[in-house]
């Protein structure tokens, strides 16, 4: 056994957020500046604190054999082998409400953005031309249709009421209609959505959710946002139904490989493209690393845990 307990930060979270652990019953070591660091802090890890950058990987978890706990700041766990953690007894938590705020945020400018036909509109004006004219339509009136209806996606349909728009919904974990959102097979979301918004949780079983086959499914004209996970979306469909013409627009927060590589996709006029940013607000930032400290001085007082993530098959 180690001594003292030892907190590793691998990834850069709020400053406040380990000031606060620095002052708890433990030792932090803060590798986030500099990653090369992580690998020696390894053997005496008790809890490891991540954001996305470090992948928590079978190979990862065995150079650490005294980790008790991992902590993901953030929503998403697809970067950590649950699988593997749950073999050695080690506790999983993340972070699951600290931005949804954030992404519901984005979510919502980037429906605007793309219905009202902005992009072209900014990209010609600040060229030096002046085109005028009708441009685009408004979100009154447009149903979004959610692919994942988990804690983002309602509060983006509870936003989305006062703007007159109408919300649909498939997940295959949610049987009935919630605050007015009705659930819908796949298809049906495909077949009636104005804007096909991606929330789903990354599975091993929805790699490609939207494919050429979805694309082809879909309302002519409509739109696609993804602010979840890019595995979701074939970026070689969306380009080829953005070509189309079948998909009008799309506004991407996230890509299959991170940065992204598909330079056609980025540089095509009706796709708005972003770093992987819904989270990275001050607020959710800063909600995100209280969150995850919060669980681990937790986890070393012995107390219960509030965030803690099941390994697969699991009901821990
Ligand atoms: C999340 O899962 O919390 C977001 O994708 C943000 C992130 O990975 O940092």
């Amino acid at each position: 056994m180690v001594d003292v307990r030892r907190v590793v930060v691998a990834d850069p979270i709020d400053a406040a957020a380990v000031a606060r652990l620095r002052a708890g019953p433990c030792e932090v070591d803060d590798v986030s500046t500099d990653p090369s660091k992580l690998a020696a802090a390894l053997p005496t890890a008790w809890a490891l604190i991540v954001r996305s950058r470090t992948k928590v990987d079978r190979t990862l978890i065995a150079a650490a054999p005294h980790l008790s706990l991992i902590a993901r700041a953030g929503v998403g766990v697809d970067s950590v082998d649950t699988a593997a953690a749950g073999e050695r007894g080690i506790h999983v938590v993340n972070a699951p409400a600290a931005a949804t705020a954030s992404v519901a945020e984005l979510s919502m400018t980037f429906y605007l953005l793309l219905v009202r036909g902005l992009l072209p509109k900014i990209a010609s004006t600040k060229g030096g031309r002046w085109e005028r004219g009708t441009s685009g339509r408004e979100l009154a009136g447009r149903t979004v249709g959610f692919v994942g209806y988990g804690r983002i996606a309602r509060e983006i349909a509870r936003r989305l009421a006062p703007f007159g728009a109408a919300t649909i919904a498939y997940d295959p974990f949610v049987s009935a209609a919630v605050d007015g959102t009705a659930i819908v097979p796949f298809e049906e979301v495909l077949a009636r959505a104005d804007i096909v918004s991606v929330h789903a949780a990354l599975t091993p079983t929805n790699h490609h959710l939207l494919d050429a086959r979805a694309f082809a499914r879909m309302k002519p004209g409509s739109y696609v946002v993804n602010v979840a996970r890019g595995a979701l979306v074939d970026e070689a469909a969306l380009l080829e139904a953005l070509g189309s013409g079948r998909v009008a627009g799309a506004a991407l927060d996230v890509f299959e490989e991170e940065p992204p590589m598909n330079q056609a996709l980025l540089e095509h006029p009706h796709v708005i493209a972003t770093p992987h940013l819904g989270a990275s607000t001050a607020e959710a930032q800063a909600r995100a690393g209280a969150n995850v400290v919060d669980e681990v001085l937790r986890a070393l007082r012995g107390e219960p845990l509030q965030a803690e993530v099941p390994p697969p098959g699991g009901t821990r």
